[in-house]
């Protein structure tokens, strides 16, 4: 299976994290995200461990919490010691609203409003990620009109290609994201940033793509930012204390995606950029990262039921389920590949689907060309595997569809962390 939480009985039956799909379904309805509890806390365990063994006191990885944003999942990372990236005053809101402490929060975003860093910043969060000179001058006033001085990272454009698909590729230089190295801006933003009496400028953020697969991205990454921040201190006599370097390592979302040693990984960036640091004359630096997709995609799994099965001879088969891209909208956006499983059945005899939604948009498309078993039928249950990321948190009520619940899977039981939208829901702000 594509990973350790998937099974299947002798009998057919699909399990997620040890639970039946199809007595899910039947219990909380479809569609349906589920949520392994145990998943997500071992990934945030292993990149807390790879963090205390290889980078300085005072390194943390950080969630980034646009992979999926409710207050269950916030509730999970203080409990593991987690920071977390917030890219909105809605997410940060979610945050403290389910406890998760300020200080650790980064607040991120290359359009933040006047209202949102007024609200971050009486909100007290630990660092604003700036990404533009303009979201500068409006901090350093607003921060000196409270008698504040905010710490902040400052997001730079390294301009590394990760060589992922062009559509989550953000580190490259003609991006909306940051400012670039390359155009002499980044410097400038720094100038700025150091004349800025509200700001308590710490160091450098950058992001430089997501589905990273690509073994040597994060030392690429090292090896610019430190020539970066020494030629920061030759030229204005500052040296960054913090780098944060995004998040972006690869998940599996089908057989033919390579795991990523994440441990491995963590452990040549720091050793790259310790040989980095040492030759650029440079000492400590304490170290971020922000993965999303690595720490909640295999956590997840969508669970539909089948609502139609068309043959269209000679040309192509649909099975159309009660959900689509209103709950999953990563194909239409990007040809997101995804594994599709029968929910209880895995006969020998297949056929080869277009697996769609609901929705009244011919490309409301789930995964093409899916392979499920011949006989599929109304009512049946299909499951779409790796959707812990971007998933419910790009979710829309297009075709006013409520968006399908969250229940969280443990070891012993199952509880519902976002309940399912209702028709009511839909309708509270209309006037
Ligand atoms: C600034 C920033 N940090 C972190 C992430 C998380 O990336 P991933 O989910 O690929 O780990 C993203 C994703 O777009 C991002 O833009």
């Amino acid at each position: 299976m594509l990973s350790e939480n998937i099974s299947r009985d002798p009998d057919g039956t699909l399990r997620f994290a040890g639970h039946s799909v199809t007595e899910l379904a039947a219990r909380y309805g479809t569609p349906l995200y589920l949520f392994d509890e145990e998943r997500i806390r071992a990934n945030c365990r292993m990149y807390k461990e790879a963090f205390r063994k290889h980078f300085g006191p005072g390194s943390l990885p950080l969630y980034a919490s646009k992979a999926a944003s409710f207050k269950e999942m916030y509730r999970i990372m203080a409990d593991e010691g987690m920071g977390v990236d917030a890219v909105s005053a809605g997410e940060i809101h979610t945050a403290l609203a389910a406890g998760f402490p300020a200080e650790r929060i980064m607040f991120h975003g290359d359009g933040k409003t006047d209202e949102d860093i007024i609200y971050a910043l009486e909100a007290g969060v630990g660092r604003f990620v700036v990404d533009n000179p303009e979201e500068l001058e409006i901090l350093n006033r607003e921060a000196l009109k409270r008698g504040m001085k905010q710490d902040v990272l400052l997001r730079i454009t390294p301009g590394i290609d990760p060589h992922t698909y062009a559509e989550v590729n953000t580190g490259s230089v003609d991006v909306k994201f940051g400012m670039p190295i390359l155009t002499g801006q980044a410097a400038d933003f720094v100038r700025a940033a150091l004349n800025c009496p509200g700001i308590g400028l710490k160091g450098y953020h950058i992001h430089v793509g997501s589905q990273v697969f690509d073994e040597d991205v994060f030392e690429r990454a090292a090896d610019v930012m430190t020539d970066f921040i020494a030629e920061m201190r030759d030229r204005f006599g500052y040296a960054a204390e913090e780098m944060n370097f995004g998040g972006g390592y690869g998940v599996r979302y089908v057989d033919s995606d390579p795991p990523v040693d994440i441990p491995a990984r963590i452990g040549e960036v720091a050793a790259r950029l310790k040989s980095d640091m040492k030759k650029a004359g440079l000492s400590s630096l304490r170290v971020f990262m922000e993965p999303g997709r690595s720490i909640v995609a295999d956590a997840g799994m969508t669970v539909y039921t089948v609502s139609t099965v068309k043959h269209i001879p000679g040309f192509k088969n649909y099975v159309t389920t009660d959900g689509g891209m209103t709950d999953n909208p990563r194909f239409c956006l990007y040809r997101a590949r995804y594994t599709v499983l029968h929910g209880s059945r895995e006969t020998a005899e297949k056929d080869r689907f277009d697996l769609v939604g609901r929705c009244c948009e011919s490309g409301d498309i789930l995964q093409k060309n899916v392979s499920l078993p011949a006989d599929i039928r109304r009512g049946d249950i299909v499951c779409v595997c790796t959707t812990g990321a971007y998933n419910y948190s790009m979710a829309s009520n297009y075709n006013r569809l409520g968006r399908p619940p969250v229940v969280m899977l443990t070891k012993d039981g199952s509880r519902i962390a976002v309940r399912r939208e209702t028709a009511e829901d839909l309708c509270a702000l209309d006037v």
